[in-house]
């Protein structure tokens, strides 16, 4: 396998540090922040030179390295920040049965159970006023605050588990005193801002506990959030790993010819649609190329051309054959933990992966030196989506969905392989050095 700086407890300390989506975009920046990357904002001119930056809009991130060599285009390495979980409501607060209640939406397909008798943190973004107008900020309580205790089973009417109702049975107990706190005005005092300033907020809950790598060989990750945080994770150590590669092949002055930029595109509510300002149906990823390549003294049919030049791939987690589940699995497509990235493919396009797309990823990961994997959903079972088709169908490049392993996908705790986590990286840093397409 070729040299990667990823690796499984990296990608726990990533997570950890990112219950919202608004945090994956501030860790991800951190670490380009200290890599050499600097912010750009889309409200003001960009520099000419080509370099390495970013762009955060809400909780959507596309740092990019390189130029936009129009012959060359970019290679776009693509995923979502954003996880399923429970919100907070506008009014959230009551007092039910003498217990102070937080009413909670399900935000995506969350795996309801999974939320269940769990010490929940609060994370998000406060908007609230100030002497000269309205500002926000971030917001992380990383301590057990709330719970969602599910009903005794000797409560329960056959004793074989409840259905769960999104309405009713996934709101939070956060106190018992008699006196009514309001969980809004908490927040906002915990943020040193007057609860009386707090405007707006984009409030959610996360499992307190921290990832942790577990099994007898210790090749498990246990971890919330890796779909899709360990595309976002192992995308950008991919991008900085291949930065460092091509230094390096300069420094060797060995010609590197016309090189792509190399671009990661992480993006918000994947798990609802991708349909707002910042998704992946957004003009977002769009805009940023068109705007590197106006940025260079490119003509509109320089960026044009440079987008027909360029290929993405849509990086999202895949479904692990379960060893308790078999039979909820294609025949004769066994995906196993730790065994290398995943090809995705679906004939009626829930991924946009294709022959041409198949062969981009296929030499990816024999540059990379590690085995891949080639998934297909049962024909009689819904197939999930992922931003591929989206963006594909939002900016007419060339794609493939690829992923990594895992199991219990949509649960508050998800399980992956520990080496899946390398060879996963690996396999992007080559698809960025690679001139396949
Ligand atoms: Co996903």
């Amino acid at each position: 396998m070729i040299g990667t700086s990823a690796t499984a407890a990296g990608l726990g300390e990533f997570i950890d540090a990112s219950p919202s989506p608004f945090h994956v975009c501030a860790t991800a920046a951190g670490v380009l922040d200290a890599a050499g990357y600097t912010r750009l904002y889309e409200e003001q001119n960009w520099p000419s030179a080509a370099g390495r930056h970013y762009v955060i809009r809400g909780g959507s991130i596309i740092a990019w390295s390189g130029g936009a060599d129009t012959g060359a285009g970019f290679r776009i390495v693509g995923g979502h920040t954003d996880s399923p979980n429970l919100r907070l409501k506008q009014h959230p607060d009551r007092n039910d049965a003498g217990v102070g209640v937080v009413a909670l939406e399900p935000y995506g397909g969350a795996w309801l159970n999974s939320w269940l008798d769990r010490d929940l943190g609060l994370s998000g973004r406060l908007a609230y006023r100030t002497a000269t107008g309205v500002e926000h900020r971030l917001i992380l309580i990383d301590e057990p605050v709330l719970r969602v205790p599910q009903l005794a089973i000797h409560l329960s009417e056959d004793r074989k588990g409840v259905s769960l109702d999104p309405q009713k049975h996934v709101n939070a107990i956060w106190h018992t005193a008699d006196a009514e706190p309001d969980i809004l005005s908490w927040v906002a005092r915990r943020a040193g801002i007057e609860p009386v300033d707090l405007l707006g907020w984009d409030l959610m809950t996360h499992d307190v506990t921290p990832s942790r790598i577990i099994g007898a060989e210790q090749d498990l990750l246990s971890a919330p959030r890796l779909d899709n945080q360990g595309t976002c994770y192992a995308g950008l150590r991919a991008l900085l790993d291949a930065d460092d590669q091509v230094a390096a092949r300069q420094h060797e002055s060995e010609p590197v010819g016309h090189r792509p930029a190399r671009m990661l595109a992480l993006f918000d509510h994947e798990e609802v649609g991708s349909g707002s300002e910042r998704g992946a149906a957004s003009d977002f990823l769009a805009t940023i190329c068109e705007r590197i390549v106006l940025a260079e003294r490119g003509s509109r049919a320089d960026y044009l051309r440079a987008m027909a030049s360029s290929f993405c791939v849509s990086g999202d987690m895949a479904h692990a054959t379960h060893p308790n589940y078999p039979d909820r699995h294609e025949p004769n497509h066994r995906i196993t933990i730790n065994g290398g990235p995943v090809l995705k493919v679906n004939q009626n396009l829930r991924y946009a992966s294709d022959s041409l797309g198949e062969a981009v990823f296929a030499v990816a990961c024999a540059d990379a030196g590690v085995p891949l994997q080639r998934y297909t959903h049962r024909a009689d079972l819904p197939c999930g989506s992922t931003i591929g088709p989206i963006t594909a169908t939002r900016t007419g490049l060339r794609t493939v969905d690829v992923g990594a392993p895992q199991l219990a996908m949509h649960s508050s705790r998800e399980l992956m392989g520990t080496h899946d986590v390398p060879m996963y990286s690996a396999a992007l840093q080559a698809f960025y050095l690679s001139t396949a397409r």
